[in-house]
């Protein structure tokens, strides 16, 4: 008798180069029957990066690659995500910014978080700057990547309100907990689901 094996997944991988609380997350929504994706492969430029557990913990394939030289990585990385079928990439705190070449091969199939409502507070140290600047709201952002640094179309953001007493690392939380149910939110969205 045939097996059931549900409806097809769509292949994906996280780049991360930290903690990796967005991929843990990203994980959870990827075992839910009715989401569009699975997670195949977890890519980091960082072999100390804390999220790369979850690979082992989830069974799921990991890779590092030395970020000494960009153009040989990507190269790397471009062929091992070719060669494992994987058709959509989830930046989750991935540090490294990602050559015109590489974001051409993977077109409207690359997706990034940002821990502040773009087009405001593009690039590092976001919180910091925000609450500098005593800015009364903050949030986080999930857009397609295109070759501007934050720039590519805006798929959602979550607004967060900041209190007198946020500290930068109070408001990384914050932000934190609300990129966790965004960036599936997101995904679901660039599904039309
Ligand atoms: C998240 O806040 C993410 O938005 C941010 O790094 C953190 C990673 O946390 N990304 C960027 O700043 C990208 N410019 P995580 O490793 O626990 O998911």
């Amino acid at each position: 008798m045939a097996q059931s094996t549900g409806p097809r997944k769509v292949k994906c991988a996280v780049f991360i180069s930290g903690t990796g609380s967005n991929l843990k997350s990203l994980i959870h929504f990827s075992k839910k029957k009715k989401s569009p994706i699975s997670i195949n492969l977890i890519i980091s430029d960082n072999s100390k990066a804390k999220g790369l557990k979850f690979g082992k913990i989830y069974k799921i394939s990991k890779k590092v690659f030395n970020y000494k030289n960009r153009i040989h990585a990507e190269k790397k990385i471009i062929s091992e995500i070719k060669n494992k079928n994987i058709k959509f990439i989830f930046l989750a705190g991935f540090m490294r910014i990602l050559s015109k070449n590489f974001i051409q091969n993977f077109k409207g199939k690359i997706l990034n978080i940002h821990p502040s409502l773009l087009p405001s507070y593009k690039g590092l140290n976001t919180h910091q700057r925000v609450i500098a600047n005593n800015e009364k709201y903050s949030g986080c952002t999930v857009h397609f990547v295109s070759s501007k640094l934050d720039s590519g179309k805006i798929i959602l953001q979550k607004k967060v309100k900041i209190s007198k007493h946020d500290t930068a690392k109070s408001l990384a939380k914050k932000v934190l907990i609300q990129e966790h149910k965004l960036y599936p939110k997101a995904i679901r969205k660039v599904f039309n689901l």
